[in-house]
């Protein structure tokens, strides 16, 4: 995080907004009844949540005694174990030992508080929670596991190209809810493949709200520190300021959107991030050469010119030039794309292209392992308002 540029902050909240569809959140009550899959979002953000409190040898039994067997999945402060109890797989995730630090005790209870206020086909629900002997939140479990494994486990089969489309649009209708279909916005902060679980059915279910913000209506964003995410996923905005709101999510929906098309990781080997890759080839409009080889060629056209261009519109740099994620919804599911209305006049892409241009190298100057997560304070903060 060493360039700041001074002028890019002011950038970003003074270009007139580009606007079409207002970006004006919609408040639950307004909020299309119908939804974009037939579902009712309203009843949903009502719907009272029916978790419960697990007690400790309730899921000690579940898991066969945190059995090594059992376990599924290693996050950032959090082992996850299968279990089975009534008849039913669950899944709990629990606070590692090691994880005695303040703030990773705060995100498990920022994921438990906003998890059980969320009730959406694509976002993962919450069956309980258990505070004795540590910290446990307990989940239906996902039986495909992670998108992440499905994309780049090395046993894993290729996934075809309806699966990853169904997987893409239903991660854009899990979102869409979270920010505007919710009583308060949810800003998820992490959305990426490991983050992205799946049904017997390939349904995607956003998971893992531990960093998850809520946004009051009447704040345009809020500024965090430390900032906290996953390389390669990062706004610009974000990384260099630590400015949160729903373009937030759009960014790394829009990186999300181009691994699923090409089966590549957010950063290679060599730190190259996947949205400095796919830029050159998404502005000469070459969207074919995005798509994952191990596919042969075995891809719907239409669908993939409208994920790409989705994923385009995310990835730009300047927050304001990003679409909503109705707008995302629309430019996936509209059957007739009219790229002109997303056109940006030629000052502003200029100004984009200067305000912006070490963005891409900055993110390649962290050392990483195979985690990409990180933290870090900014350099500069604003005021939330
Ligand atoms: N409900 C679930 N069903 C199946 N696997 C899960 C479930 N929840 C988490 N996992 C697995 O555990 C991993 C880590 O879980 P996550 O909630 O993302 O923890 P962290 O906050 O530590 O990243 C996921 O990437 C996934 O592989
Ligand atoms: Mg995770």
């Amino acid at each position: 995080m060493r360039y700041i540029r001074t002028n890019s902050l002011k950038r970003l909240f003074s270009i007139k907004r580009r606007s079409f569809d207002g970006d004006t959140p919609i408040p639950p009550e307004a909020y299309n009844t119908k939804g974009f899959d037939g579902s009712d979002p309203v009843a949903a953000s009502l719907h009272r949540p029916s978790w419960r409190c697990y007690s400790f040898e309730e899921i000690l039994e579940a898991t066969g005694g945190f059995s090594s067997d059992n376990l599924v999945g290693k996050g950032g402060y959090a082992e996850v174990y299968r279990g089975r109890l009534g008849g039913e797989e669950i899944a709990v995730k629990r606070l590692s030992k090691a994880s005695t630090d303040e703030r990773k005790v705060k995100e498990f209870l920022t994921e438990i508080g906003t998890i059980g206020h969320v009730h959406h086909p694509n976002v993962l629900s919450l069956l309980g929670c258990c505070i004795d002997n540590g910290l446990y939140i307990i989940f239906r479990f996902s039986s495909r596991g992670s998108l992440a494994s499905l994309l780049h486990g090395e046993d894993s089969p290729t996934i075809d190209w309806k699966t990853r489309h169904k997987v893409a649009v239903g991660t854009a209708r899990g979102l869409h809810y979270l920010h505007k279909g919710c009583q308060r916005r949810i800003i998820h902060r992490d959305i990426k493949s490991s983050n992205i679980l799946l049904t017997s059915d390939f349904d995607p279910l956003i998971s893992d709200f531990g960093l998850a913000k809520w946004l009051p209506w009447q704040w345009s964003h809020h500024s965090i520190a430390p900032i906290e995410g996953t390389f390669g996923h990062l706004a610009p905005e974000y990384f260099m300021h630590g400015i949160v709101d729903e373009k937030t999510d759009v960014f790394a929906l829009g990186v999300l959107l181009l691994e699923i098309i090409s089966g590549k990781k957010p950063v290679d080997g060599s730190h190259q991030s996947l949205h400095a890759w796919a830029k050159p080839i998404l502005s000469k409009g070459e969207m074919e050469k995005l798509v994952d080889p191990r596919l042969g060629g075995d891809y719907d056209m239409g669908q993939l010119r409208r994920l790409a261009f989705a994923a385009s519109l995310c990835i730009r740099p300047s927050s304001t030039w990003r679409p909503s994620m109705s707008e995302v919804l629309e430019v996936m599911e509209t059957e007739k794309l009219e790229e002109g209305r997303w056109d940006m006049p030629k000052e502003e892409k200029e100004v984009e292209e200067e305000e912006f241009w070490g963005f891409e190298e900055l993110e390649c100057d962290y050392d990483d392992d195979d985690d990409t997560s990180f933290s870090a304070s900014p350099m500069d903060s604003i005021s939330t308002g």
